[in-house]
């Protein structure tokens, strides 16, 4: 495609999720159809639980398959847990490979929203957050690659200077390959107009 071309379209893109954001300003919730990310699953398993439990899981430092086998093991201690299908869990504990131990305070009360707002950003909310300032989330979101091409797009000169630190690509990497390639048809009608259509 000529420089020109390239150009008009990004100019395309860019006039359209203008338009667009104005819209969602009203309807925060059209973005409900996008999975939970691994900050609002940890803040369900925590919310109200036992204090030692949860300084024992905020202060260690695991793989995301040892994860998975702490989050078993100790799912009397967090029943949200059980109720987690096998793609949330492995988003969950992707995201405590990511994130524990904690950098920042652990709030006073254990409440759900608290911990929402103390836990870092999810993959989700770092999508919602850096990939709708130039074209629609629909054409994240309905993309189905693998993570090494998630991280290609992430590099390419498009998407380089994106403010987003080498490990948060990967951790949004892994959350798209977990969560994304959503059909056109769960996707809201109002997001599907110019959505993936490259
Ligand atoms: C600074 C503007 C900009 C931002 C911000 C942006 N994109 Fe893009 N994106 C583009 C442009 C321009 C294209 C089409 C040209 C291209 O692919 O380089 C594109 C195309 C895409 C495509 C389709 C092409 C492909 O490589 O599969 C995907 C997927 C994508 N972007 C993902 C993302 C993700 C994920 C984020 C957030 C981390 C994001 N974009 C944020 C500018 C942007």
């Amino acid at each position: 495609m000529s420089f020109l071309g390239t150009r008009v379209r990004t100019a395309v893109m860019l006039a359209s999720a203008f338009v667009f954001s104005a819209l969602i300003a009203h309807a925060a919730d059209v973005f409900d159809f996008i999975p939970l990310g691994g900050r609002s699953l940890l803040a369900g398993a925590l919310a109200g639980r036992n204090a030692a439990d949860i300084q024992a899981v905020v202060a260690a430092r695991h793989t995301r398959d040892e994860w998975v086998a702490y989050l078993k093991g100790h799912n009397a201690q967090f029943p949200a847990v059980q109720k987690l299908s096998d793609k949330q869990m492995l988003t969950l504990a992707d995201y405590m490979s990511f994130n524990l131990p904690l950098s920042a305070k652990a709030p006073s009360a254990p409440t759900q929203a608290a911990w929402e707002k103390a836990l870092p950003l999810d993959g989700r909310d770092m999508a919602l957050e850096y990939c709708q300032g130039c074209h629609i989330i629909t054409v994240v979101v309905t993309q189905d690659k693998p993570k090494s091409g998630w991280l290609g797009t992430m590099h390419k000169p498009s998407h380089i200077q994106i403010k987003l630190t080498e490990p948060q690509r990967e951790a949004l990497a892994n959350y798209l390959v977990l969560n994304a390639a959503i059909p056109i048809d769960d996707v809201p009608e109002d997001l599907r107009a110019g959505g993936a259509t490259y």
